[in-house]
């Protein structure tokens, strides 16, 4: 198999790393880790590499995305060092009370950076690599496909992906959480435009919505593990579905 790339952006304890050990163990070779704080990536970063095993090169980068010239730097040492992810997965928001009309507007423009303006960058900055990801998979099919029979579907063997975990808020706001509620809101919009453009060029854009309220290991559903099983599954799938509620 050749060198495969995970980027996690948003990389934290809860539902950032059971999907990173879970991608990790199934497909990727190298991790990108992202997250303001550095000794909280160190601990990702530990406990990553000791589930999926010394094989698997992970890197960090300490940085906030909202941060636009640090985020551009840190991909580009990132890129350099691991090459330019098959997979991107962004995981980062601002879980926070945000009381209507008391809230300050700054703020809002702090959530909004974090959920929509770095997601833009990335897809900016990585879109046109999916595309050439999926464009391989176009050629290796047709050649392929001379020689083998009509009924056979080869798998494809480059899986480009741009996933955005979110929540119930984009469609159910909740007025004491309603920066996040909007800023949510306006990433599902982003990610649905972003589906309906390249989905069809073979890139798999979509939204995880974890709509159970707040997550929790002892939760018989809305735990991480079970989270990343179903974002596995809905990945793996690449019916072209655009969201997945869980
Ligand atoms: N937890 C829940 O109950 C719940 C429920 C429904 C949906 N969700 C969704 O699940 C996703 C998060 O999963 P999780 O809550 O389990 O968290 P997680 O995966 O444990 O960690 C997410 C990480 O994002 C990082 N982050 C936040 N702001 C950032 C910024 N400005 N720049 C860089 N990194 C940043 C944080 O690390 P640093 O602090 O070190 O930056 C945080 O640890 C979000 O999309 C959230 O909306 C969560």
């Amino acid at each position: 198999m050749s060198a495969k790339t995970l980027l996690v952006v948003g990389s934290g304890p809860g539902i950032g790393r059971a999907v990173t050990t879970l991608f990790a163990s199934k497909r990727y070779t190298n991790v990108v880790l992202i997250a303001r704080r550095a000794e909280s990536l160190a601990a990702e970063k530990a406990a990553v590499e000791q589930t999926v095993g010394p094989q698997l090169n992970v890197r960090t980068y300490a940085v906030d995305i909202t941060d636009s010239a640090a985020l551009g730097k840190a991909l580009d040492d990132a890129d350099a060092a691991l090459g330019k992810p098959e997979c991107v997965f962004f995981n980062a928001a601002r879980v926070l009370p945000s009381a209507l009309l008391e809230h300050d507007v700054k703020e809002i423009e702090y959530d909004f950076k974090i959920t929509v303006s770095a997601l833009y960058l990335l897809a900016q900055r990585y879109m046109p690599h999916l595309i050439s990801l999926a464009n391989t998979n176009t050629s290796s099919s047709s050649s392929s496909s001379s020689s083998s029979s009509p009924s056979s579907s080869p798998s494809p063997s480059t899986k480009p992906a741009l996933l955005v975990t979110s929540s119930a808020l984009p469609l159910e706001p909740i007025p004491q959480l309603f920066a996040l509620s909007l800023t949510k809101a306006a990433q599902r919009n982003l990610v649905q435009s972003l589906h309906m453009t390249y989905a069809p060029k073979g890139v798999h854009v979509g939204v995880v919505h974890v709509a159970g309220g707040p997550v929790s290991p002892a939760d018989p559903v809305w735990n991480p593990g079970n989270i990343a099983v179903r974002t596995w599954e809905w990945f793996e799938g690449r019916k072209g579905k655009f969201e997945v509620v869980i």
